[in-house]
């Protein structure tokens, strides 16, 4: 237990309505990558509105056959269990979230490398065409939050 318990931390209006998490955001800089707490690194609330806006269409614990994927749920309630030192389904790609370590975890070389060791780079598309990846900006942010000891 690490002083934070995130769950407290006002849990009103934060269903991706496209403003940057955490709210107010005074000085115009895009919140996230640096987190609110300054050099601790992108809270876990950061990178959830991120898998709010862009995963949880597929992986989502109550969604069935593909292009969905509950074995990895990213929905706020099972998001963090589901990643933080959980092996990867895939196995040549380890540990899903290695706290500490980027670049070890599956999940930032599944968002970052064209071609990862198994499947797509996510976000994957529906059907057919390409899906955006994550901005360079959200990238940073899940970076940080895992360089940080990802912490609830
Ligand atoms: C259109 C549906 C879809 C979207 C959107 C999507 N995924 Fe996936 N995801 C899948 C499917 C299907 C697989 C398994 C096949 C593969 O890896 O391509 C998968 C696999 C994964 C894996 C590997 C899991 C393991 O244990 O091996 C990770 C990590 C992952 N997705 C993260 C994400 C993240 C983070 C996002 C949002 C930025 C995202 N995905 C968006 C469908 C999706």
């Amino acid at each position: 237990m690490g002083g934070r318990s995130a769950g407290g931390a006002s849990s009103g209006g934060r269903s991706s309505g496209g403003t940057s998490a955490g709210g107010t955001g005074t000085g115009g800089s895009s919140a996230g990558a640096v987190g609110a707490g300054g050099s601790t690194g992108a809270t876990f609330a950061a990178v959830q509105s991120i898998f709010d806006d862009r995963c949880v269409t597929c992986h989502d614990a109550s969604k069935q056959g593909l292009p969905s994927y509950p074995a990895l749920p990213l929905t706020a309630d099972a998001s963090h269990a589901a990643l933080v030192n959980v092996a990867a389904d895939e196995t040549c790609g380890g540990t899903r979230v290695v706290p500490g370590n980027p670049d070890t975890s599956y999940l930032v070389q599944k968002l970052e490398q064209a071609t990862p060791c198994n499947g797509s780079r996510m976000p994957r598309p529906f059907e057919v065409g390409v899906a955006t990846p994550l901005t360079a900006d959200q990238l940073a942010t899940i970076r940080s939050w895992i360089q940080a000891g990802a912490p609830p």
